[in-house]
């Protein structure tokens, strides 16, 4: 079928918009009938079986993995390494026969995470996929391939792909750690509950749009912009600073808050926006007072937070965005609206390409 656009401007427009949609759709493929606990799609894993989780993959799909790592750890206790396909295909990295290799891909013809699979599966891995093309290289090639139900991507900024990678990896994460003991029924079943919450929440967010077009209209005129996060919010700095840059051609670099003063403090000034991402979780103490260096050396923040944060942090920042509350293990995928949000307006305050931003593609193919 032919893909339209739907009333939106931009591709990539209709496709942040679909996310509640397509979240649910994942949601519904990866819970058992009474919605208590997660059934895997296409098929049964053992994780106890498993003490090793590697993960590869490029571009956002990779920062997909990286947030990933975090619930594995926290969620299941398992130890994970996050890899870029062109750097792990070359490494000569170690295998055991006990480690998961598990590799994300939206086309699944990433020519890099191809040749990284092909590496883990000589090595005798079990490997595992998270794709949205079903029929594509990689999920042939893969033991397990799991869906994400994202549906046709077309903006070459991958949007609700990434958020439906990161449904299906907590879904792994919630599977892995009720398997190997880390989750009783009770607390899997809580995290359920909060999943369910999810499309929910993350429409109520796409309701910030004019409050984050009047964001990105200030960003516009800016040469370079910072983003910071901690935990599972520091890939998600990194997947705003990529956004931003391959649409808008804006230079943003995304930081750890704690690496500021290892570097990038040196940069600021009146002229670098410092875009924050910090929901109140355990770590926003800390986060907050990163910030606030910044904003002592006359940085402009555009602190994102929920409404508690808002008020407890935003005295003297430049701009705030309050989020809806979440629960602080699907923050991240909320996260990815406002990231994704921020860029798109910029994109389109300075009239760039959107959809088809110059130099890239959709689906990098070739070496
Ligand atoms: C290209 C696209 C990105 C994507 C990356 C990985 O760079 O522009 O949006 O994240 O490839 O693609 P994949 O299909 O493997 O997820």
């Amino acid at each position: 079928a032919r893909i339209e656009k739907a009333g939106h401007k931009h591709f990539m427009a209709k496709e942040i918009a679909e996310q509640p949609i397509v979240l649910a759709d994942a949601l519904k493929a990866y819970s058992t009938a009474d919605g208590k606990g997660i059934e895997l799609p296409n098929g049964t894993l053992d994780f106890t079986k498993c003490d090793r989780l590697t993960m590869v993959a490029c571009g956002t799909a990779n920062l997909a993995c990286q947030v990933a790592k975090y619930w594995f750890e926290q969620i299941a206790g398992l130890p994970v390494d996050v890899d870029i396909a062109s750097e792990f295909r070359y490494r000569k990295p170690v295998i055991s026969d006990k480690s998961y290799a598990l590799f994300v891909s939206q086309s699944g013809e990433t020519a890099d995470t191809l040749a990284a699979l092909r590496y883990a599966k000589d090595r005798a891995a079990m490997i595992l996929s998270v794709v949205n093309v079903p029929e594509s290289s990689i999920a042939r090639e893969s033991d397990l391939a799991l869906p994400i139900m994202a549906g046709v991507e077309v903006g070459v900024a991958s949007t609700k792909a990434f958020t439906c990678q990161l449904l299906a990896l907590a879904a792994l994460a919630l599977k892995a750690g009720h398997q190997r003991g880390h989750l009783d029924d009770a607390t899997l079943a809580a995290h359920m509950a909060d999943l369910n919450l999810l499309p929910g929440i993350l429409n109520q967010s796409l309701a910030l749009e004019k409050s984050i077009k009047r964001v990105a209209r200030k960003i516009a005129s800016a040469q370079d912009v910072l983003f910071l996060g901690r935990g599972p919010m520091y890939p998600l700095a990194l997947e705003g600073a990529l956004k931003l840059k391959e649409i808008s051609y804006i230079h943003a670099e995304g930081y750890a808050s704690g690496e500021l003063k290892h570097g990038p403090i040196a940069l600021i000034d009146k002229n670098v926006p410092v875009v924050v991402m910090a929901p109140t979780d355990e770590l926003f103490d800390k986060t907050v007072s990163n910030m606030q260096e910044v904003m002592a050396r006359g940085g402009k923040v555009v602190l994102i937070t929920d409404a508690e944060g808002a008020k407890e942090a935003s005295d003297g920042v430049w701009e705030t965005v309050v989020m809806p509350g979440i629960s602080p293990f699907l923050a991240p995928i909320l996260y990815a609206v406002p990231a994704q949000l921020l860029a798109y307006h910029t994109a389109v305050a300075k009239g760039t390409d959107v959809d088809q931003p110059r130099n890239l593609a959709k689906s990098v193919t070739v070496e």
